[in-house]
């Protein structure tokens, strides 16, 4: 039956459809290129070795689904790859008949899959399925009918009930369900190497407020020989994710809830303080902080050459591959500072793109993706917790129970910039660019015109 759906859908569709799609996408996809990944675009060429391009212009290939399956997504940096890959050998166990072909956009917060997947989506070249955020990311897929209803197919009665209710209603945000989501991250960690810290004589959790940690910072450079705070600027999200994160610890999630609806201009002195002492943290951040990633950052603080780091709790994915370092001996975290209360939440979640190159096996993986199996496969390696509330949680470790107690005792859980949920690309695509700039020269005044013109 849900195989009719998709080969109705794939009849709907025409080449012609896509390319009315182009526009608002090819907008989006170029401001997407900001954060200086551009050269990663050249990747959506790649889609052409699936010759299945030409015949999705008749829409009417829907004999070809139950083979390859193949599978756009970022998850190759720490940790992340073995969480993906653990989800893969669940699907396999599952669907042995179905052959994978993963196709990976490698960059830190989807700097590079926008291009990559915009390009082959404006050419009738989708990919079975992509990694996405739910909420506002998808706007410009939905806006133009690029995802498939799975309403019907997918969310069946059992996982509507299953999934937590504010989770499922991102997953719809032009009304039809067209994305799973897989995991719920935290933003608002402040992580930590335990020995370094205990060095320098500071206390994390003596930290009461965002202004405090810069505090710390000073401490650590002056009684050690590590980078009080490491922290990449070569893409421009881990400093807007830093810049959310003190504006909610020195103003509030009220403040912060009004800033991303777009008020900007009564929170102006709220937005300048936050971007001040994101200009004064930058002082205490590795001297190479251009040319590397979150991860290879995070290797540093592993090592013990590092004493803090603001992330989301995928870093803490990467401690879990790292050998001698555990939680609570080694490495520790507390919510970031002023945030205590908040989960500040990350999503991610696959989607059926239309005119879909395997309509049943991409059915078959969304229908996987969304069950207790997968989940609880995927998020104890991920530093995630699972969006459905019926996944045992006896595998997820001392430090995910810790996260999942902090979700269920949380006051508020807002989405994030940085990170897609909270604003529609194009208004995300003008804040990278605003940090990314700031990331090179950190002028405040630049920097709030940029916040208050990208909304
Ligand atoms: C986020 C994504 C996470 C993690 C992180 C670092 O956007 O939701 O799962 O991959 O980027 O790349």
């Amino acid at each position: 039956m849900s195989r009719d759906n998709t080969d109705d859908a794939a009849d709907r569709l025409s080449r012609r459809h896509y390319v009315a799609g182009a526009g608002t996408l090819a907008t989006v996809g170029i401001a997407g290129c900001s954060g200086g990944d551009g050269g990663d675009g050249s990747d959506g060429d790649d889609g052409s070795d699936g010759s299945d391009g030409d015949d999705g212009s008749d829409g009417s290939d829907g004999d070809d689904g139950g083979s390859g399956l193949e599978i756009v997504h970022w998850w190759t940096a720490g940790g992340e790859e073995e969480a993906y890959n653990a989800l893969l050998d669940g699907f396999s166990e599952e669907y042995p008949d179905v052959e994978i072909t993963d196709n990976p956009a490698p960059g830190g917060a989807g700097s590079a899959i926008d291009t990559v997947i915009q390009n082959r989506v404006i050419d009738g070249d989708p990919p079975s399925t992509f990694q996405i955020w739910p909420g506002q990311a998808l706007t410009p897929y939905t806006d133009e009918d690029l995802l498939e209803d799975i309403g019907d197919s997918v969310w069946d009665d059992e996982m509507r009930d299953a999934y937590r209710g504010g989770i499922r209603d991102l997953s719809q945000p032009g009304g039809n369900l067209v994305a799973v989501p897989i995991n719920i991250h935290r933003l608002n960690n402040l992580f930590y190497n335990v020995s370094v810290v205990e060095d320098a004589g500071v206390d994390p959790s003596d930290i009461e407020d965002p202004a405090g940690l810069l505090d710390a910072f000073e401490t650590v450079d002056a009684e050690t020989d590590a980078t009080p705070l490491v922290h990449q600027t070569q893409t421009p999200w881990s400093s807007l994710q830093l810049w959310e994160n003190i504006f909610i610890g020195q103003q509030s999630v009220d403040d912060y809830q009004t800033l991303i609806d777009g008020d900007v201009s009564g929170l102006e002195d709220g937005i300048r303080s936050a971007l001040e002492l994101l200009a004064d943290y930058l002082e205490y951040i590795p001297e190479d902080a251009g040319s590397i990633s979150w991860d290879q950052g995070n290797d540093d603080l592993i090592a013990g050459d590092a004493a803090f780091l603001h992330q989301g709790d995928w870093a803490a994915g990467q401690y879990g591959g790292a050998d001698d370092f555990e939680f609570g001996d080694d490495w520790d975290m507390v919510p970031f500072p002023g945030t205590e209360g908040v989960y500040h939440s990350v999503i991610d979640s696959f989607v059926y793109p239309t005119n879909n190159p395997s309509p049943e096996a991409t059915e078959q993986f969304l229908n996987y993706a969304g069950t207790v199996d997968a989940q609880e496969r995927f998020n104890p390696i991920k530093g995630s917790i699972p969006p459905r509330t019926d996944v045992p949680m006896d595998e997820f470790g001392d430090f995910l129970t810790r996260q999942f107690e902090d979700f269920q005792d949380s006051d508020d859980q807002p989405p994030t910039i940085a990170h897609g949920t909270a604003v529609a690309p194009g208004i995300h695509s003008a804040l990278d660019e605003t940090f990314s700039n700031f990331n090179g020269d950190p002028d405040v005044d630049a920097a709030y015109e940029g916040i208050r013109d990208a909304f």
